[in-house]
């Protein structure tokens, strides 16, 4: 828990984007989108460092080499996105809630140890953090790197579907990573993040149990909570980078028609809203604990198989129909390969599925 004295802004007011004037450009990887301006950031973290008092302008200024006037432009600008803070240039300011911002300077302390230390790129507004993780990556964005936005106006989910993405209301998440892993075994990394995903979110709220639905889905009473999107690029035997995208819905209060009877958000679920700087920092932790041992213990694959298929209701036993591409499988659900891919036992025997929309086959379930 963060600063536990002041009182915590759950939830951002919805308010045009800021977009930096001056931005980090030394650890920045290149994305064709402007990233946070970092003074936001910083006035914020002084802020929070000296929660108790009144922090005059001037000293503000000198954090963050500006003037007293330049200073009450952005404090006016974090007011705009919901950050309660009391004061004028002539009093000094004082932080009166901690911010629930994805900000390097919130998040990034709770990140120590961690392969994503340091390495958080953060977006008040952007297409979407997979295409900004991916670009950044194939022009050498480094291993950890962590791109995170408060709002996406063009999230990606699975197969060509959207991602739904209401500004400060969910997690958008895409990480970089550079596994030594042949391209075959990239399916173990991405059900580890549903794992990393399951106990983050236990993390926070022990009472919340998740269940895991092949490959890639977090779900709550059978409704979508999180959704998981892996992108690669590799040559045939060698994986040169992959992004993980991570959606968490946190603090929705609704959906679009279209998807309300599939999803719902923690806050649907549990009643009471969810600190995404809380949810972000378990996510990273138990994300970073998954991939390590992945990439360092022998085993360890065996592990997340093992895991996973126990973790999840729809690995074994569970009378499903996969789609994908035009062909349908329908059966009931056997466990996994070695490489994580799911067995179905059919009508016409064993069939391997390499990937797909799983959905349960409640005519099925009804019948048998
Ligand atoms: C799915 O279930 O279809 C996968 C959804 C993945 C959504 C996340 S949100 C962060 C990252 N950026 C994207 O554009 N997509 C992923």
């Amino acid at each position: 828990m963060l600063f536990r004295a002041l009182p915590h802004n759950s939830r951002i007011k919805k308010t045009e984007p800021i977009r930096g004037s001056r931005v980090s450009r030394a650890r920045t990887p290149a994305t064709h989108e402007q990233p946070t301006d970092v003074r936001l950031g910083r006035i914020v973290r002084l802020l929070m460092e000296h929660a108790t008092v009144v922090v005059s302008g001037t000293k503000i200024a000198e954090e963050i080499s500006s003037n007293r006037s330049e200073v009450w432009r952005l404090v006016q600008q974090l007011r705009g996105l919901g950050v309660d803070v009391a004061g004028h240039p002539a009093t000094g300011y004082q932080l009166m809630a901690v911010p629930d911002l994805l900000l390097p300077e919130i998040l990034g302390p709770l990140l120590r140890g961690t392969i994503f230390d340091t390495k958080v790129h953060h977006f008040y507004k952007i297409g979407s953090t997979n295409t900004a993780a991916m670009a950044a990556a194939a022009e050498g964005a480094e291993e950890g790197s962590v791109f995170l936005a408060e709002e996406q106006t063009a999230g990606r989910g699975r197969g060509a579907n959207s991602w739904e993405s209401e500004r400060s209301a969910g997690l958008y998440c895409s990480v970089v990573l550079r596994p030594a892993l042949p391209p075959s075994e990239v399916l173990v990394l991405a059900l580890a993040a549903g794992l990393g995903v399951r106990a983050a979110i236990k993390q926070v709220d022990g009472r919340v149990t998740a269940d895991l639905k092949w490959p890639n889905d977090v779900l709550i009473g059978g409704k979508k909570v999180c959704g998981i999107l892996t992108e690669m690029n590799a040559e045939a035997t060698r994986v040169r980078y992959i992004v993980v995208g991570i959606g968490i819905n946190v603090n929705h209060s609704t959906f679009p028609k279209e998807i309300e009877s599939e999803a719902i958000s923690l806050r649907m679920a549990t009643g009471s809203e969810w600190s995404r700087v809380e949810v972000a920092a378990a996510l990273l932790k138990s994300l970073d604990r998954e991939y390590r041992s992945l990439v360092e213990q022998p085993g360890a694959q065996q592990s997340i198989l093992q895991r996973f298929a126990e973790q999840s209701s729809w690995v074994r036993g569970k009378q499903v129909r996969v789609e994908e591409n035009g062909s349908r499988v329908e059966g009931t659900t056997e466990g996994l390969d070695e490489r994580g891919f799911l067995r179905v036992h059919t009508a016409q025997g064993l069939r391997t599925v390499l990937s797909g929309t799983v959905r349960e086959n409640k005519q099925l379930a009804i019948s048998s």
